[in-house]
């Protein structure tokens, strides 16, 4: 699995800024949509160009364009909403698939309990947004789903992973790409990411 930690000053900065106790949810909410639009700009530097000609002021001029354009936004309920218009900010055409996941606390399994995946998922780059990866459960039940409905490629954007999520992501799924702001210490005895940010989707909300 190919991570990237991304250590871009302002991507460091903002991060920092959202670990703060006291931060406002318009704040955290404006923060999460910040470094998700930089994290996209990493996640998207090697996608394909092709060149076109079109009519300029001067006549006509070749110009580049990213090929394809097929690509799909997967927010995963109900964090990943908090990531989504930063991504779609530079691919304002993406489709949207949206996946619900929650964990049966009685079996520990992830429960898929709402999907919505657009059409022709195998011809497009599904990117996964979620703030947290930590035990990283949701995330292998996210890309288990997409890979069942035939997308062949994945790249996934997080705030803050934990090394335990990193490592369960790379035994189930070697095969994806990860973004990160941050990989973080560890997790604690409740599952939170430490230091991390508490949690996001409280946070992104304003449901506590
Ligand atoms: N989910 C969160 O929102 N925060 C954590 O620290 C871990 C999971």
């Amino acid at each position: 699995m190919k991570v990237v930690e991304v250590k871009h000053p302002l991507v460091r900065h903002k991060l920092g800024l959202m670990r703060a106790g006291d931060i406002s949810t318009k704040r955290f909410r404006e923060l999460a949509t910040e470094v998700a639009s930089l994290l996209t700009y990493e996640a998207t530097a090697d996608l394909e160009l092709e060149q076109k000609t079109i009519e300029g002021w001067n006549g006509d001029v070749t110009v580049d364009q990213i090929k394809g354009k097929k690509v799909t936004v997967v927010p995963i309920l109900r964090a990943g909403l908090g990531m989504m218009d930063g991504v779609l900010e530079h691919m304002p055409s993406a489709r949207v698939s949206v996946v619900g996941i929650y964990r049966d606390e009685e079996t520990l399994k992830a429960v898929t309990y709402f999907e919505k995946i657009v059409h022709s998922i195998d011809e497009r780059l599904a990117i996964v947004v979620d703030p947290m990866l930590a035990t990283g459960g949701s995330m292998i039940a996210t890309l288990d789903l997409l890979k069942a409905k035939g997308c062949k490629r994945i790249k996934v954007l997080i705030l803050v992973a934990a090394p335990e999520g990193l490592k369960a992501l790379e035994e189930a799924h070697p095969d994806i790409e990860l973004y990160t702001a941050s990989i973080d210490e560890r997790l604690d005895e409740k599952g939170y990411i430490i230091p991390g940010l508490g949690d996001a989707g409280d946070k992104i909300f304003g449901t506590k």
